[in-house]
């Protein structure tokens, strides 16, 4: 077993391994190195925890079963698990986070010891401890399982909004507020348990009312959200256990994941507290259709062949390429990095449009152009290269809807209205990839289909990149 000093220099290092990892995580170049030093720091820190001076000889045949147990579902579920459904794995972890805080804080308070030896004011705190890192668990639980069902698509994106809400919504914090009280005074065990289990199940209604009066449009902000909560969670865990790394550690996915959710509100021109309020994404808008959908389109479009589309495409000097959800779906990144090349080849400047919430976790688009080798300095964040499209002779988007509907600045009741998105309808010609008329995830109607200079080429993504190359390369 480890002494106590060895523990303390481990966390040490693993501290500064995981601030490192969140430097370089913040850059598709670095970002490989970013995780090395993530795992390194977590390999650490969890051998520094289970050799450490506070698990017992008796204690480790219990802590490494159960880690071969966590760790083979862990590794079975990474393995099996489809790109495209990683946001809803990463939302099912998150309320795995808020579950163990729960657990934690209940463990905490029935153990005898843990309050041993704690003058009356230590005891307060440690029960503070215990009533607030249940609260954020139980919130962040919840609110993540719904999330996860959202993003899986078994709940629908449609938010629900009951009459009311926000008075709700307060009531459960006063109740919350006056049990916290009653805890905090509570002569015997059997009290504070009841108060606890009272605000266990009013936060747990709350997270599920919380992510449920969400409308599609603003779940990205409700993802990075819950990531912040499940940090804060864990480190509600770290005091309620007194151990140092886990309070870091959870402070700095805590905060990392509330300046993710800054930049989200600003990427989709949202006020946070009015999407935490919820009520976003639930106004008018025109009648959407979903994937699937065979219903007849509400105007002319214009559709475009494979073979057509490679045409304009060698024709053009300026290209900018708009991935979406789509392209991760149909698996398109490799085709779509072979045109490029293709492309380029031939001398035309092809570019990327990367939207802040293009895909369906933060970076998606950039994991996956990255994954097929897509060079980095082709690959434009929005503010950098919106104003290009007007020089722009073909805009191509393929598999992306909602982040270059134009109906976020033409429609004031849409439910995107003031979402920036890319104004690929500024090109000569914007030609559309997607399978059918179906909406995307906002559920909103896209009036880019109808638009004169616009053209649809229908089809799986990879399929029809796939014939675009074949043409190409003739
Ligand atoms: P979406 O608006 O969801 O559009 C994706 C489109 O791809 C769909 O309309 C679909 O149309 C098409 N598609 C699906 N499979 C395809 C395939 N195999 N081949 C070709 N096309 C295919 O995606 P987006 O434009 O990337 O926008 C992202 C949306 O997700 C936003 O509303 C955003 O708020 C939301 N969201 C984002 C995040 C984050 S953090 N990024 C998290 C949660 C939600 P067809 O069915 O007709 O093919």
């Amino acid at each position: 077993m480890m002494s106590s000093s060895l523990s303390a220099v481990s966390y040490l290092g693993a501290t500064i391994l995981f601030i490192l990892s969140l430097g370089g995580l913040s850059n598709p170049e670095t970002s490989r190195r970013g995780n090395l030093y993530g795992m390194i720091g977590m390999t650490i820190a969890v051998l520094a925890t289970v050799f450490g001076p506070r698990v017992t000889m008796a204690g480790l045949p219990w802590i490494i079963g159960a880690m071969l147990v966590g760790g083979s579902i862990g590794l079975y579920a990474a393995r099996k698990v489809q790109m495209t459904q990683m946001p809803e794995l990463v939302a099912l972890m998150h309320s795995l986070v808020g579950l163990a805080a729960c657990l934690v804080g209940y463990a905490n308070y029935i153990d005898p010891i843990a309050s041993l030896n704690l003058s009356s004011a230590e005891k307060a705190i440690h029960e503070i401890e215990v009533y607030v890192g249940i609260l954020i668990g139980a919130v962040t639980f919840s609110g993540s399982l719904i999330a996860f069902g959202k993003l899986a698509g078994k709940i629908g994106g449609k938010p629900l909004l009951l009459p009311a809400r926000h008075w709700l919504n307060l009531i459960g914090l006063l109740v919350v507020i006056v049990f916290g009280y009653q805890f905090l005074h509570a002569v015997t065990t059997d009290a504070g348990m009841t108060a606890l289990t009272v605000m266990t199940i009013i936060a747990l209604l709350f997270g599920i009312h919380m992510v449920m009066a969400i409308g599609g449009a603003d779940m990205p902000v409700v993802v990075s959200m819950l990531n912040s909560y499940s940090g804060w969670a864990a480190a509600a865990t770290g005091f309620m256990l007194n151990n140092d790394l886990l309070i870091v550690t959870g402070a700095l996915v805590g905060s990392s994941g509330a300046i993710l959710s800054y930049i989200m509100c600003r990427a989709m021109n949202r006020n946070f507290i009015s999407v935490i309020a919820g009520g976003f994404g639930s106004g008018g808008g025109a009648p959407a259709r979903k994937s699937g959908d065979d219903a007849q389109p509400a105007g002319e479009v214009t559709p475009i062949s494979a073979a057509e589309t490679a045409e304009l495409l060698r024709e053009a000097k300026n290209v900018i390429i708009v991935p979406g959800y789509g392209m991760a779906v149909a698996q398109a990144q490799h085709a779509v990095y072979e045109i490029t090349q293709v492309l380029r080849e031939k001398e035309i400047n092809v570019r990327f449009g990367i939207h802040p919430v293009a895909g369906r976790m933060p970076g998606h688009m950039n994991v996956l152009l990255a994954e097929a080798k897509v060079p980095y300095d082709i690959v434009m964040e929005m503010d950098e290269i919106n104003e290009d499209f007007p020089d722009t002779d073909v805009a191509i988007v393929i598999g992306a809807n909602d982040i270059v509907n134009p109906a976020a600045q033409e429609e004031p009741g849409s439910p995107i209205a003031g979402m920036p998105v890319l104004e690929v309808w500024k090109a000569k010609t914007s030609i559309m990839m997607k399978r059918s008329m179906a909406s995307g995830y906002a559920g909103v109607d896209n009036p880019l289909f109808y638009k004169e200079n616009n053209r649809m080429l229908f089809g799986d993504a990879k399929k029809m990149l796939d014939e675009v190359l074949a043409v190409l390369k003739e």
